[in-house]
């Protein structure tokens, strides 16, 4: 730098010594033809030497003056440097954790505050974690708190890290699993999916209650399709395959379905599982059993390969007919036909198939009617329950939230919770009731819990009234991505 500096003050000095008084005096004289021509050469050379070693020495002074302010500068610049990157750092390691709690008291309420409608809120937050998981900047579990044992369970012969699950809804197309895998749940549910891609109901049809921390949707099954679903499902097998060494042939993601890669297929991860979610389609005749079991089937074939967990829903309130679905007749159609279907598939290990029903559906006849035909179609287990049509008991609420309380649709959040841990008890008994003989005493039906669970004590509750596992929706939208970790760490207290 400061020799560079230094020549071109000395080309510059060439140009200022052409230009001297001095030399443009020496012109050839008439006369004194011979000596003046040396003293002008010599002239010349002694104006030139001076001019340029004047230039030089100011060219010198200047980088002299300079080189302090430019190493000044130099280290101001590696002071910066260095802060920003510890910055970025800190910031990096401090908002990927799900214990960091800006994501609870900052991100929630920034994302309300920026997307007023609750759908549009939802659908950037599954491209906001698609896109930083896609860049290695999600946020996910630090320091692997499963890794104690502590809360490890068995689930249909699995052990699983936790027994804490997301449920159906927030990951509708199977966008998101692995994210929210690092999100620190042991099971993730996606769907629920239809066989043909449905638009579901018109918008707005996805409500906030934030007084309550609750929420009503009439989503009605907005689905890309089983198809789609299964392509994205399979893709990711294939990444997975790739990335752990069984190369890129079809028979690699066979041997990873099939279990060589020792994690669950539906998963692709150790302690953990995959539930999909199906359901019909909206233009499927409800009076048609037939059509309607098809339906299923067709979802199963196409993605039951990708699954852990096989999870039938007949208790969305917003596919007009759906919950009708709950009768004994055709609910053990409907069952007995899915689960031939997933026995079907080809995979070494089938996938369990589980029954969401509706927490609104609870009088005895429609328990015990239900209960009926899990057992007989040999159905695995059961998810207690979706959202209701009910609506909490009159609360003073603010006069916007009032009406959006008379919206049609699915009520979900904490005031599920009561509700649902007595049906979750109510279940347990009578399919506990029915199992008779001792083969279905050691195959004993298992029970996920889903409403109104938000903390760790409640969860705790919702197992010891007879689940294996507590699903949350609602809690997580409002605790933002640190829910299920913090929920973890209150149950681990609780114990
Ligand atoms: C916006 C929204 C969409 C949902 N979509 C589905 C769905 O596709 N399938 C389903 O079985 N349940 C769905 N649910 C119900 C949840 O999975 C869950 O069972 C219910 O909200 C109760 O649990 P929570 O109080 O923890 O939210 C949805 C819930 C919400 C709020």
């Amino acid at each position: 730098m400061a020799a560079n500096t230094a020549a071109l003050a000395w080309r510059a000095a060439g140009a200022k010594v052409r230009a001297l008084p001095s030399l443009r005096g020496a012109q050839p004289s008439s006369i004194f033809s011979k000596r003046p021509l040396v003293c002008r050469q010599w002239a010349v050379r002694y104006a030139s030497d001076t001019a340029n070693t004047a230039a030089a020495s100011e060219a010198a002074t200047e980088t002299v003056k300079q080189a302090p302010k430019k190493a000044g500068r130099g280290s101001r610049r590696i002071v910066l440097g260095t802060s920003l990157a510890l910055t970025l750092l800190v910031g990096y390691v401090y908002g990927t954790d799900t214990r960091a709690s800006i994501h609870r008291y900052g991100v929630v309420p920034l994302i309300r505050l920026l997307y007023p409608d609750a759908e549009d809120a939802h659908h950037i937050g599954v491209d906001i974690l698609k896109t930083l998981y896609k860049y290695g900047l999600h946020p996910r579990e630090r320091g692997n708190p499963d890794g104690d044992g502590v809360l490890a369970t068995e689930v249909f012969g699995y052990t699983i890290s936790n027994p804490i699950a997301i449920s159906a809804g927030l990951d509708k197309h199977a966008e998101i699993p692995d994210p929210l895998f690092d999100l620190g749940p042991a099971i993730v549910e996606v769907g629920a999916t239809t066989p043909l891609p449905q638009e579901g109901n018109p918008r707005p049809r996805v409500f906030r209650v934030p007084s309550q921390k609750a929420m009503i949707n009439r989503y009605g099954f907005n689905s890309k399709g089983a198809d789609h679903m299964a392509a994205i499902l399979e893709q990711r097998v294939r990444d997975f395959a790739y990335a752990h060494g069984f190369g890129v042939h079809e028979q690699a993601v066979e041997r990873v379905l099939n279990g060589e890669a020792n994690v669950p297929p539906g998963s692709l991860n150790a302690g953990k599982l995959l539930a999909v979610q199906v359901g019909k389609n909206k233009a499927t005749p409800d009076s048609d059993i037939e059509a309607i079991k098809q339906d299923y089937v067709y979802c199963v074939d196409r993605l039951a390969k990708y699954a852990d967990i096989l999870v039938v829903n007949v208790s969305s309130p917003n596919t007009p007919g759906l919950r009708d679905l709950q009768a004994v007749a055709p609910l053990t159609a409907i069952l007995e036909a899915v689960v031939g279907a997933a026995k079907s598939v080809d995979r070494t290990s089938k996938p369990f198939v589980m029954v969401k029903v509706s927490p609104d559906e609870d009088s005895e006849e429609q328990i015990t009617g239900i209960c009926e035909a899990v057992w007989n179609s040999g159905v695995d287990g059961v998810i207690m329950g979706n959202t209701t049509n009910r609506r909490p008991e009159p609360l003073t609420l603010p006069p916007t939230e009032q009406a959006t309380l008379t919206e049609t649709g699915g009520y979900s959040g904490p005031q599920l919770f009561d509700r649902m841990v007595a049906l979750v008890a109510r279940y347990r008994g009578e399919l506990d009731a029915r199992a008779e003989g001792e083969q279905e005493k050691k195959q004993r039906k298992v029970i996920f819990a889903s409403g109104g669970i938000t903390s760790g004590a409640q969860a705790q509750a919702a197992l010891q009234a007879g689940a294996s596992v507590a699903m949350m929706y609602t809690g997580v939208v409002y605790g933002g991505v640190g829910t299920v970790t913090r929920v973890k760490q209150e149950m681990k207290e609780c114990k």
